[in-house]
Protein backbone atom coordinates (compact mmCIF):
# COMPACT_ATOMS: atom_id res chain seq x y z
CA UNK A 1 0.00 0.00 0.00
CA UNK A 2 1.31 3.58 -0.59
CA UNK A 3 -0.02 6.95 1.72
CA UNK A 4 -3.11 8.26 0.18
CA UNK A 5 -3.73 11.55 2.28
CA UNK A 6 -3.21 12.50 5.99
CA UNK A 7 -6.81 14.07 7.22
CA UNK A 8 -6.86 17.01 8.74
CA UNK A 9 -10.07 18.30 11.03
CA UNK A 10 -10.93 21.76 10.63
CA UNK A 11 -13.54 24.32 11.97
CA UNK A 12 -13.62 25.49 8.55
CA UNK A 13 -12.31 24.99 5.33
CA UNK A 14 -12.23 28.17 4.13
CA UNK A 15 -10.17 29.49 7.01
CA UNK A 16 -7.99 26.44 6.85
CA UNK A 17 -7.38 26.82 3.27
CA UNK A 18 -5.22 30.34 3.27
CA UNK A 19 -2.25 28.11 5.24
CA UNK A 20 -2.23 24.50 3.14
CA UNK A 21 -2.69 26.52 -0.59
CA UNK A 22 -1.22 29.68 -0.32
CA UNK A 23 1.38 29.68 2.43
CA UNK A 24 2.08 25.68 1.73
CA UNK A 25 1.56 26.43 -1.82
CA UNK A 26 -0.61 22.91 -2.28
CA UNK A 27 -2.66 23.25 -5.44
CA UNK A 28 -6.10 22.41 -4.14
CA UNK A 29 -7.42 19.17 -6.48
CA UNK A 30 -10.95 18.40 -5.29
CA UNK A 31 -13.73 19.41 -2.92
CA UNK A 32 -16.79 17.58 -2.47
CA UNK A 33 -19.29 16.48 0.73
CA UNK A 34 -19.26 13.41 1.80
CA UNK A 35 -22.90 13.23 3.51
CA UNK A 36 -22.08 9.15 4.97
CA UNK A 37 -19.47 10.80 6.86
CA UNK A 38 -21.29 14.38 8.17
CA UNK A 39 -18.06 16.35 6.57
CA UNK A 40 -17.18 18.33 3.64
CA UNK A 41 -13.88 17.86 2.40
CA UNK A 42 -11.19 19.75 0.11
CA UNK A 43 -8.27 17.69 -0.66
CA UNK A 44 -4.75 19.51 -1.60
CA UNK A 45 -1.47 18.10 -3.04
CA UNK A 46 0.48 17.41 -6.20
CA UNK A 47 -2.15 15.19 -8.76
CA UNK A 48 -1.78 11.80 -8.27
CA UNK A 49 0.58 11.90 -5.37
CA UNK A 50 -0.26 11.80 -1.27
CA UNK A 51 -2.55 14.88 -0.34
CA UNK A 52 -3.65 16.56 2.82
CA UNK A 53 -7.33 16.34 3.19
CA UNK A 54 -9.18 19.20 5.19
CA UNK A 55 -12.21 17.86 7.21
CA UNK A 56 -15.21 20.11 8.02
CA UNK A 57 -17.84 18.90 10.13
CA UNK A 58 -21.69 19.56 8.41
CA UNK A 59 -23.22 18.93 11.44
CA UNK A 60 -22.75 18.17 15.15
CA UNK A 61 -23.47 14.37 14.99
CA UNK A 62 -20.45 12.76 12.71
CA UNK A 63 -17.45 11.77 13.77
CA UNK A 64 -15.42 14.46 12.53
CA UNK A 65 -17.67 16.56 14.76
CA UNK A 66 -17.29 14.85 17.91
CA UNK A 67 -13.39 14.88 17.31
CA UNK A 68 -13.42 18.27 17.02
CA UNK A 69 -15.66 19.13 20.20
CA UNK A 70 -13.01 16.59 22.19
CA UNK A 71 -9.22 17.57 20.67
CA UNK A 72 -9.76 20.64 18.65
CA UNK A 73 -8.57 20.98 14.93
CA UNK A 74 -6.04 19.00 14.17
CA UNK A 75 -4.44 15.94 12.65
CA UNK A 76 -7.25 13.28 12.05
CA UNK A 77 -6.29 10.19 10.52
CA UNK A 78 -3.80 8.28 7.88
CA UNK A 79 -5.09 7.10 4.68
CA UNK A 80 -3.52 4.66 2.93
CA UNK A 81 -4.29 2.87 -0.75
CA UNK A 82 -5.19 -0.58 -1.08
CA UNK A 83 -5.92 -1.84 -5.28
CA UNK A 84 -8.79 -4.10 -3.55
CA UNK A 85 -9.94 -2.58 -0.47
CA UNK A 86 -12.05 -6.02 0.21
CA UNK A 87 -9.07 -8.00 0.32
CA UNK A 88 -6.86 -5.68 1.93
CA UNK A 89 -9.65 -5.31 5.27
CA UNK A 90 -9.76 -9.24 5.03
CA UNK A 91 -5.90 -9.25 5.83
CA UNK A 92 -5.82 -6.35 8.25
CA UNK A 93 -8.56 -8.02 10.56
CA UNK A 94 -6.63 -11.40 10.29
CA UNK A 95 -3.56 -9.86 11.92
CA UNK A 96 -5.96 -8.13 14.54
CA UNK A 97 -6.75 -5.15 13.23
CA UNK A 98 -10.31 -4.48 13.60
CA UNK A 99 -12.66 -2.29 10.99
CA UNK A 100 -14.67 0.28 12.72
CA UNK A 101 -17.55 -0.60 10.13
CA UNK A 102 -17.52 -2.18 7.16
CA UNK A 103 -16.16 -0.90 3.66
CA UNK A 104 -18.54 2.53 2.66
CA UNK A 105 -18.44 5.21 -0.07
CA UNK A 106 -16.31 7.62 0.72
CA UNK A 107 -14.92 10.68 -0.98
CA UNK A 108 -13.72 10.87 -4.55
CA UNK A 109 -15.65 7.99 -5.63
CA UNK A 110 -13.73 5.54 -3.49
CA UNK A 111 -14.86 2.62 -0.96
CA UNK A 112 -13.06 3.14 2.07
CA UNK A 113 -12.75 1.68 5.49
CA UNK A 114 -11.62 3.17 8.97
CA UNK A 115 -9.60 0.70 11.18
CA UNK A 116 -9.66 0.53 15.14
CA UNK A 117 -7.16 3.10 16.36
CA UNK A 118 -6.40 1.03 19.58
CA UNK A 119 -5.53 -1.85 17.08
CA UNK A 120 -3.02 0.59 14.99
CA UNK A 121 -0.80 1.53 17.39
CA UNK A 122 -2.96 4.76 18.79
CA UNK A 123 -3.42 6.17 14.91
CA UNK A 124 -6.97 6.32 13.16
CA UNK A 125 -6.25 4.30 9.68
CA UNK A 126 -8.11 4.79 6.72
CA UNK A 127 -7.99 2.50 3.93
CA UNK A 128 -9.12 3.26 0.72
CA UNK A 129 -9.94 1.10 -2.62
CO1 LIG B 1 -9.79 10.40 4.56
Amino acid sequence: MKIDHVGVAVRSIEEALPFYRDSLGLELTHREEVPSQSVRVAFLGAPGQAQVELLEPTGESGAVARFLAAKGPGMHHLAFHAGDLSSAVERLSASGRRALEAPRPGARGHRVCFLHPKDCGGVLVEVVG
